[in-house]
């Protein structure tokens, strides 16, 4: 992060993983070295036979939206610093759960991927209130 910030003058975001023991601690030395931001939450750590992972691969999707929900909340409570929420957003009422958290900005992996109209549909939905 510190090397970042001496060669950039744009805001700089650190992504965090849901495993950290501590969040807010982890944000705060983010902060502390120059991060505008945090992005919350990076995927789980998983491994299904066959299905997720070569030894063990990252689990995303519906299952991250409290985990990712919580870090924005405690966060917010606790460092203050804008939060980009992510991970399990589905649906505007999804979306609306991390900006009732406290996230500034909300962002979209696995269900863009299934259907990348999901984006678009969402934030006009949050548009339209
Ligand atoms: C196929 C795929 C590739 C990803 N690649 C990255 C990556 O390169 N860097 C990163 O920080 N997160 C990566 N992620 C994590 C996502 O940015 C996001 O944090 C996570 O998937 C949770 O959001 P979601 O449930 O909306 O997918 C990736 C996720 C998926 C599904």
């Amino acid at each position: 992060m510190r090397a970042c910030r001496e060669v950039s003058t744009r805001p700089l975001t650190v992504k965090l993983s849901p495993v950290l023991p501590d969040i807010p601690a982890m944000a705060r030395v983010a902060r502390d070295a120059g991060a505008e931001a945090v992005t919350l939450v990076n995927t789980m750590p998983g491994l299904l036979d066959r299905r997720l992972g070569n030894g063990s691969g990252g689990l995303s999707g519906p299952a991250l939206l409290p985990i990712g929900v919580l870090a924005t909340r405690r966060v917010r409570e606790q460092v203050g610093m804008p939060v980009i929420g992510v991970g399990g957003v589905r649906t505007t009422a999804d979306a609306r759960e991390y900006l009732a958290a406290g996230a500034a900005l909300v962002a979209i992996g696995t269900a863009a991927l299934a259907d990348p109209r999901v984006p678009a549909r969402i934030a006009q939905e949050l548009m339209d209130g």
